[in-house]
């Protein structure tokens, strides 16, 4: 049975209620989290998003036909409940904001009842993610969900506060755009009234703020929802949103510059933590020399050691071998890990395999300074104490090391960090490290297309003194391009534009794109272009992935109201679903049965 509120107004939510209300008639509504039925009172948690408020139903301090009802609550019921705040007559709850108090009701009203849901409604849910996303409403209901929505929220309010005030401009950007496929996949939509054309959904507002530039807004933001057809992963969800923004007449220092004071308003504001300004800055050579990574994580050292030199002449052909073929060795050292038993070893070994590693070769530093390793028997004594010197080994050390291509040492020995990091349980959610990588390269080569690619996007402008480069060593130009990184993860990444039309040209000639394909698909860009384009830079935030890390949650999903799962489908309205023939006709579409 439900009835209707009839005049009741809700004053306030239930954790807003202090002890300094103690005497006051107040009403509060939400959901029932707990009843239990003592005979002749009847005690019931009530729940909304601010927390909970414990509720006494007593015979004589509700009517008698009340109290009856009263004995029908159960969790999830909505009710609306008046009385008058009192000082606890039990025992002070110490996990509740509201544990010193308690509301005697003396009128109540079930707004509407509900069945037994799925799972109980609780923080730190053990219920398994699939029941979870699909009954998505009733776990939002859940408070550690419904802090970090909360969360997101003032993140948002906050971001558009500080950017107003800094004389940006809010301004929206189509979702239905033209499909350019350089980068992630297109999200499609197909046209009605254009048989056998398409819509692209945008990866970003990257074309368009551009543009906004070029049309003299000078200062640009946008909350934006991007969308990319890509393979899923923790924080990785096919849509997402962006904090966007582009910058008229600035240069790199300028943007970083902003953003920084932001990131220190943000944190302080939402979080009351300090960032520490200026934020570093490592440029990527650097961040992958030392960490292996494009996106360190610098809450703890581990770094790199590059052996190469040392061991060019050693015993060891998997070493030799790989620095003839033009590759690398390098090391990290585990501290205090060198009594790491073997079967423990093997597994960092098939964890490096996984990432694509043919072997790791390792030497424990036993306490009394004793070495058991791999390769010892290729090495001589001084050569093995020398490599243990060059990666400042210790007693009880464990030093681990990879041979191979460059790239293949960064990304095995980058991961490898990160792994024994989480085993060493080096890593502190509490602690916020920031980290600002600068000077991207400008291209990458692409085994897949034999080509090079836009490492951020064809637009990005290198910096000035590797122009020459563009021609004789096009791997070798660095971009004027910047990630943030918090904690090792890439929050955001941006870059200067090119505004100059030679540069552009020169750029899609690296590209391998012909004048004509470069018009084809972004010809309206570089049309704007010949009349009259300021120097521009921008930087766009994963806002998803900034307020997972402020929440200090494992994946975005816990951050975004109605997510897609690692197939994209979402569990609750069953999308992407099959459409009616009828629909289908109207867009000139027919599928084709695999
Ligand atoms: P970029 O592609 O680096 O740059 O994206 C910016 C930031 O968006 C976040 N992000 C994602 N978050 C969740 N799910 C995804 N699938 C996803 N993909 C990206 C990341 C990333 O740092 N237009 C440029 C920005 C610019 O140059 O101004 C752009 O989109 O945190
Ligand atoms: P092997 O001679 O192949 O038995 O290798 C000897 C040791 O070197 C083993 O511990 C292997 O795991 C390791 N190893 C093999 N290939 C590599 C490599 N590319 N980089 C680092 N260590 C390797």
């Amino acid at each position: 049975m439900a009835e209707s509120m009839k005049g009741m107004k809700r004053t306030c939510r239930c954790a807003e209620v202090t002890t300094q209300k103690i005497g006051s008639e107040i009403t509060l509504m939400g959901w029932v989290q707990k009843a239990r039925n003592k005979g002749g009172i009847i005690f019931v948690d009530l729940r909304d998003r601010s927390g909970i408020m414990q509720l006494i139903f007593e015979n004589g301090s509700v009517s008698e036909s009340d109290f009856e009802k009263a004995g029908r609550l159960r969790s999830e019921f909505v009710i609306a409940a008046t009385g008058v705040v009192e000082k606890r007559g039990g025992a002070v709850n110490e996990n509740l904001a509201t544990g010193e108090i308690e509301l005697r009701v003396n009128y109540f009203r079930i707004l509407s009842e509900s069945e037994v849901p799925p799972f109980p409604i609780e923080e730190n849910s053990k219920t398994r993610d699939e029941v979870r996303l699909a009954y998505r409403y009733l776990d939002l209901r859940r408070p550690d969900l419904q802090r970090n929505i909360m969360l997101k929220s003032r993140v948002m309010s906050l971001t558009r506060q500080f950017f107003a005030g800094e004389g940006f401009l809010e301004i929206e950007t189509p979702m239905l755009g033209k499909s350019t496929p350089e980068g992630a996949r297109d999200y499609l939509v197909p046209s009605r009234i254009h048989p056998g054309c398409f819509y692209g959904l945008p990866q970003s507002p990257q074309l368009y703020k551009q543009l906004l530039m070029c049309s003299g807004y000078d200062r640009y933001i946008q909350i934006a929802r991007c969308f990319r057809d890509e393979d899923l992963r923790a924080d990785r969800q096919p849509e997402f949103t962006q904090i966007d923004m582009e910058l008229s007449f600035v240069d790199v220092d300028d943007v970083i510059d902003v953003n920084e004071r932001f990131l220190a308003f943000l944190f302080k504001e939402a979080l009351d933590v300090d960032v520490k300004l200026p934020i570093e800055r490592i440029t990527w050579q650097e961040a992958m020399d030392r960490f292996g990574s494009d996106k360190p994580d610098m809450r703890f050292g581990m770094e790199l050691h590059d052996v190469s030199e040392l061991v060019k002449t050693c015993g060891f052909s998997v070493f030799t071998g790989a620095l003839e073929a033009g590759g690398s060795v390098r090391g990290i050292n585990a501290k205090g890990q060198g009594a790491m038993p073997r079967k423990k070893i093997d597994k960092l070994v098939e964890f490096a395999k996984g990432y694509g590693a043919k072997g790791l070769a390792y030497i424990a530093i036993g306490e009394d300074g004793s070495l058991k390793s791999s390769f010892g028997k290729f090495m001589t004594d001084e050569e093995m104490d020398a490599l243990v010197k060059a990666m400042e080994g210790e007693n009880g050390d464990l030093l681990l090391f990879a041979a191979d291509k460059k790239k293949l040492v960064y990304d095995v020995l980058g991961a490898l960090r990160l792994e024994l990091a989480r085993q060493m349980d080096l890593l502190d959610k509490n602690e916020y490290r920031f980290v600002w990588v600068t000077e991207f390269p400008l291209l990458e080569w692409s085994e897949e297309e034999n080509r090079f690619t836009a490492m951020h996007h064809p637009f990005t402008m290198l910096m000035e003194e590797d122009l020459p480069l563009l021609d004789t060593d096009p791997g070798a130009v660095r971009a004027k391009a910047y990630d943030i990184v918090l904690n090792g993860n890439e929050i955001g990444g941006g870059s200067v534009r090119i505004h100059q039309d030679d540069i552009q040209e020169r750029m899609f000639e690296a590209l391998g794109f012909t004048k004509e394909a470069a018009h084809e698909q972004f010809g309206f860009l570089l049309d704007a272009f010949k009349y009259g384009v300021p120097p521009h830079a921008g930087l766009a935030y994963g806002l998803d992935r900034l307020v997972m890390l402020m929440a200090k949650v494992d994946s975005i999903r816990d951050v975004i109201a109605f997510p897609k799962v690692k197939d994209a489908s979402c569990l609750m309205t069953k999308s992407p679903s099959r459409v009616d023939e009828k629909q289908l006709k109207e867009l000139f579409l027919s599928v084709v049965e695999e």
